[in-house]
């Protein structure tokens, strides 16, 4: 019998935005390959992603991760329906050489090109674990440069922002209190396995915007961070121990308790049944059982995709872009930008004139290297 997923569409997304070099296939909500390269170790001694290291180390990449995909997938560049990239928002260098590669690679092979949005993409992402989205999904997106509460309809056309951070992302919070622990960069997965060993209740950290005045969807982490850096501090200056397993757990028990009361507060007022939760620290542990527990309570179905999806993955924008083909949204033009401010409304840039990608694509040798 014929494989009914060989209708589905086959793309290649390539994702740069931050440090790690991405490149996965999907075909249609079916995850075929997902490579990746990291150029973490080379930031961890600055203390934080360097744009310029990350620039050069994409570049570097690129080309043989590309290669690898296709290899793990076992698909030939040529059956590809389209290419997606991360067109924003992230760093802006490492996003140009993202962009850069997928025009070339989608030009040379006669293919449609996607621009898509990062954080649309972490979203959409879950179509791999838990198969087509619910519309509407309550959407909590967490990584190390955003936090927010996103309604959607439709991933591909509809993302409203219900609630955002007013100050610091919570992978930021993550990354800053395990640099001040001294605990390495990046935080949030140091932090998560300490705190499995120490007391959320030790130490009575502030829970930022929860007051009955506060905006019910917005976040606040920076008064936390500060309160966390306080509270070492004065314990380092009293020639006392710091009990980083206690620290970690009562810091991380602050982030997640009001990250997921806002989530299921939306979910409620707004009468959605499904949250998804997405980004990098979507990863951690306490954050996905706490989760659990209150959509549980609250009649809610929670979707939090397997934390190497939840991390930055190629995978993510391939899913966004196969979503695009399927719904038949316009390719991007060739002059596609980067736009490291990519507003979160929009999923992708679609092209001025063309409705669909295969129209404006060029007459060129589809003869490469890849093929
Ligand atoms: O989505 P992501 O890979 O990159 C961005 O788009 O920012 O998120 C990276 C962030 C970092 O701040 C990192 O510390 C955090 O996600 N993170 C975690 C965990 N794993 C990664 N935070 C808390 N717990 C984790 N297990
Ligand atoms: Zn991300």
């Amino acid at each position: 019998m014929a494989d009914p997923r060989r209708d589905e569409p086959l793309v290649l997304g390539i994702e740069t935005s931050c440090d790690e070099t991405g490149v996965g296939i999907v075909r249609g909500t079916t995850l075929l390959a997902d490579a990746i390269a990291s150029s973490v170790d080379e930031h961890a001694r600055f203390g934080g992603v360097v744009p310029e290291v990350a620039s050069r180390a994409h570049l570097e990449a690129m080309v043989p991760t590309i290669r690898r995909a296709l290899k793990e997938a076992g698909v030939s560049a040529k059956d590809l329906d389209g290419i997606a990239v991360t067109a924003g928002p992230g760093l802006a260098g490492a996003l140009l050489v993202g962009v850069s590669a997928a025009k070339a690679f989608a030009y040379a092979l006669g293919k449609p090109l996607y621009g898509v949005n990062h954080l649309a993409s972490h979203i959409c992402v879950d179509q791999l674990e838990h198969g087509p989205l619910p519309e509407p999904t309550m959407a909590l997106l967490v990584s190390g440069g955003h936090s927010s509460l996103l309604l959607s309809t439709d991933i591909t056309a509809d993302v409203k922002p219900m609630g955002a951070t007013i100050d610091d992302a919570a992978g930021e919070a993550f990354d800053k209190v395990a640099r001040v622990l001294n605990l390495g960069f990046p935080g949030g997965p140091v932090i998560d396995r300490y705190a499995r060993e120490g007391d959320p209740e030790a130490i009575a950290f502030p829970r930022g915007l929860t007051g009955p005045r506060d905006a019910a969807y917005d976040f606040s982490f920076s008064g936390l961070k500060t309160a966390v850096a306080r509270w070492i501090e004065a314990k380092r200056a009293a020639g006392e121990e710091v009990p980083v397993r206690d620290v970690s757990a009562s810091f991380q028990e602050a982030v997640v308790d009001v990250l997921t009361r806002k989530a299921v507060r939306a979910c409620k007022d707004q009468g959605v049944d499904h949250l998804m939760i997405g980004g990098g620290v979507a990863a951690n542990s306490r954050l996905r059982a706490l989760a659990q527990e209150r959509c549980e309570a609250a009649g809610i179905r929670l979707r939090v995709p397997r934390p190497k999806l939840c991390t930055d993955n190629g995978a993510m924008v391939a899913a966004l872009g196969a979503e695009m083909v399927a719904r038949n949204r316009a390719a991007s033009d060739w002059d596609l930008s980067a736009d490291s401010s990519l507003p979160v409304t929009d999923p992708h840039v679609p092209g001025h004139q063309h409705t669909h990608g295969h129209d404006h694509v060029h007459e060129v040798s589809k003869e490469n290297l890849y093929s």
